[in-house]
């Protein structure tokens, strides 16, 4: 029963969303939008109501194999069920809805098995746009590789001369799929003239919705933690690794997932320009997707937190743990690595506190 409570609801909410009317001229004269829809069950009564606020002011009707409803702006009629065969076939409206939905098809945010849980197929030969997806479908992988080539092009100019174009810039930015992932990209804060750069992964939920990096949970640790060390992060200017926040959307959450390799390579571009107009004398890396995009190449956390790392141009690095990884730990191997991280995160907050007097301890 409660099978079929589900599969009615379901039923319910798909044909409120893949009703697709046609415009159809009358003998007298009026104009009439008239639908045909193959509900899998009893759903029609018990969605007139949806449909005639809805579509108040205007005359349709809505046609299906197990009756019809009439709306004529005043009153609802329930009619005989209905052939495919006695609803139009198509409208002139009908090019601006397949052109629609293909200028908002994304290739890079294809996924098959999401797009069949919410539009199962059963509902696609009554959509005009689910024509479209098998060829939209095929021809993804080139279209997502010429987004990507589109945005190389883009990179081979001059690094952006202030943080302000640097902001714009990566605001625009679709070289890697996330850019092109619709988010709000986030870029660093804090004081310009910073001599310390403190460098996460990438935006989370948070971070996203406020334009703000790390102001979620892993922010809220990473700063107890600095201030519990003796660094006050306000010296600091706190950004990323990669600016657009991955995830895979389920339901309503946004799960982060992380960054490839080469996603984070395409995203040095950034950083690299952030870190040339900062000129940070200490950076601070916080996991192993901040560490890469320091180093350019993958590097073994344990091994060398702690020790400070030399930088092409002359400033030190120290690498540790990213707060997140904490948060997923818990009883005794959490203890173990929150005291890790507090002693590198103090290791650090004397470096920091050292460049005052213009040295850092090694
Ligand atoms: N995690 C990060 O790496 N950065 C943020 O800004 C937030 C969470």
């Amino acid at each position: 029963m409660h099978e079929l409570v589900r599969s009615v609801r379901r039923d319910i909410h798909k044909m409120r969303a893949f009703v697709r009317f046609r415009l159809v001229e009358e003998p007298s004269g009026q104009s009439r939008y008239v639908a045909w829809f193959e509900p899998a069950h009893h759903i029609l009564r018990a969605n007139a109501s949806f449909f005639i606020n809805r579509f108040n002011t205007m005359n349709w009707s809505i046609l299906t194999p197990r009756g019809s409803l009439h709306w004529d702006c005043e009153t609802l009629l329930e009619g005989p069920p209905a052939r495919r065969e006695d609803g139009p076939i198509g409208d002139p409206t009908e090019q601006l809805w397949q052109q629609y939905y293909s200028s908002i098809f994304n290739p890079a945010r294809l996924k098959i098995g999401a797009m069949l849980k919410e539009m199962p197929r059963r509902y696609w030969r009554n959509l005009p746009e689910a024509q479209l997806i098998p060829g939209l479908i095929a021809g993804a992988q080139s279209r997502e590789a010429a987004m990507v080539d589109r945005g190389k092009d883009r990179f081979t100019g001059e690094r952006p001369a202030s943080l302000a174009v640097l902001a714009k810039e990566v605001a625009e930015c679709r070289r890697c799929p996330i850019g092109c992932n619709g988010t709000r990209a986030v870029t660093g804060e804090g004081r310009a003239d910073a001599a310390v750069m403190i460098i996460g992964e990438q935006p989370g939920d948070t971070e996203e919705a406020t334009g703000r990096p790390f102001v979620g949970p892993a922010g809220e640790l990473l700063r107890q933690h600095l201030t519990e060390a003796g660094f006050d992060i306000g010296k600091a200017w706190v950004t990323n690794a990669v600016k657009h926040f991955k995830f895979e959307q389920r339901g309503k959450r946004r799960l982060h997932q992380s960054p490839t390799a080469k996603e984070i390579d395409i995203c040095r571009w950034w950083i690299e320009s952030e870190r040339a107009l900062i000129r940070p004398r200490l950076v601070l890396a916080l996991g192993a997707s901040a560490a890469r995009s320091l180093f350019g190449r993958t590097v073994n956390i344990q091994e060398i937190r702690s020790k400070p790392q030399q930088l092409a141009d002359g400033s030190t690095a120290i690498v540790t743990a990213h707060p997140s990884y904490l948060l997923r730990l818990d009883g005794q191997a959490r203890e173990i690595e929150v005291a890790r991280f507090q002693s590198d995160l103090a290791y650090f907050a004397d470096c920091a506190n050292a460049l005052a007097g213009n040295e850092i301890a090694s």
